[in-house]
């Protein structure tokens, strides 16, 4: 251990997640992560910090006064699906700039190989590797930067993200390793409940998606109520009753994804759900998932256009919340610059 470096390997538990402001909030996003930072929140008592990954955003490209408005609109959401910016620190990324600083470092630290394995990056460069943007390769180590410039210990995420967040252990790992200290923690992901994997209404194999061309395929935050249960009116299914036992729901990817997605609604666990609902009809069973869909969603959207109306104020939580970030992150960079070797850190 080097002597000059005081590190500890106990960490105080801190709860890190991010989304990107490119485009609008899904049912999946909500599923998946909002309401479960607003659960983790409220369970306390560690600290929360959530954040609007902007430059994770233009990894591709997005038109600037598109990104501006989502960005605004990604905060209102989260404030309106009840993150309280007393409670946790809300903030965009860009914001603060000791997150691109440590990522840095990370690009030194995480290896090509590491990148290139990544899904994501596969999916999103697609067949045109060499036209894909640097950022895009190196996404996961700013998102690796993201967590551990906090010393986050938990990051609760929906299941795509599982990969970039075995990247980031392996990040704090190496780094740890290499400059032979215990300074970064080794992350906990949280993928948790029954809708960590939101499907698309159209397609049950391909996960609910913003970039999906079809607007059909997915619920987005800002649905009205009649676009909402005329989606899963026309959503996929197959023409058998719902089974008792989630064993039932096996090669039927449909099917499991509406009840998923009730059972994340309603908070009750797949089996709760089929409980009630096993031996009826999806004709039955849909009326029921749209009129708790629009229940939950419904007052969430009223809330963020009213949030919307008032573009300073969300500036002003933006601007409170970069400030506590940038509290925690600076020392933390700070002591990354002197492990590492920077003269004046
Ligand atoms: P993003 O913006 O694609 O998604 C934000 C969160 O929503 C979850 N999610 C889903 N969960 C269940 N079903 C779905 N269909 C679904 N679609 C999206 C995602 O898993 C995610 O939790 N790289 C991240 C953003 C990020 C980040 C971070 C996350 C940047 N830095 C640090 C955690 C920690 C992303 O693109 O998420």
């Amino acid at each position: 251990m080097n002597e000059a470096v005081q590190t500890s390997s106990t960490f105080t538990p801190r709860v890190f997640s991010g989304i990107q402001p490119s485009g609008g909030l899904t049912l999946g996003n909500y599923l998946g992560a909002m309401k479960r930072f607003v659960d983790m929140q409220e369970a306390g008592p560690h600290e929360t910090v959530f954040c609007m990954v902007d430059l994770h955003a233009i990894t591709v490209w997005q038109d600037p006064a598109k990104l501006q408005r989502a960005t605004r609109e990604l905060c209102a959401g989260f404030i309106a699906a009840g993150i309280d910016p007393k409670k946790s620190i809300l903030f965009n990324q860009s914001a603060v700039a000791e997150h691109t600083q440590l990522a840095w470092i990370f690009n030194c630290v995480a290896r090509m190989g590491w990148m290139q394995r990544m899904t994501q990056w596969k999916d999103k460069a697609g067949k045109n590797q060499q036209n894909a943007s640097l950022g895009l390769l190196a996404y996961p180590a700013l998102m690796a930067a993201d967590i551990l410039v906090y010393h986050a210990t938990h990051v609760p995420v929906g299941e795509d993200q599982k990969q970039h967040l075995e990247l980031t252990r392996d990040v704090a790992i190496k780094f740890n390793h290499d400059y032979d200290v215990d300074f970064f923690p080794v992350t906990e992901p949280v993928i948790e409940g029954a809708a960590t994997r939101v499907m698309s209404l159209r397609d049950g194999s391909k996960k609910m998606s913003k970039s999906d061309p079809s607007d059909a395929s997915r619920i987005n935050m800002t649905d009205d109520a009649d676009t909402i249960a005329k989606k899963i009116r026309k959503a996929k299914t197959d023409p058998e009753g719902l089974p008792s036992e989630a064993k039932g729901l096996e090669d039927r990817p449909e099917a499991r994804n509406l009840v998923n997605i009730y059972a994340g609604l309603s908070e009750q666990s797949v089996e709760q759900v089929l409980a009630d609902v096993g031996g009826k009809q999806f004709s039955e069973f849909k009326p029921m998932l749209s009129e708790l869909a629009v229940e939950k969603l419904a007052p969430i959207s009223t809330e963020m256009a009213r949030l919307m109306q008032d573009q300073a104020e969300i500036d002003k939580i933006l601007a409170l919340g970069a400030g506590q970030a940038r509290e925690i992150a600076a020392p933390i960079l700070k002591k990354t610059y002197e492990i590492v070797g920077m003269v004046g850190a």
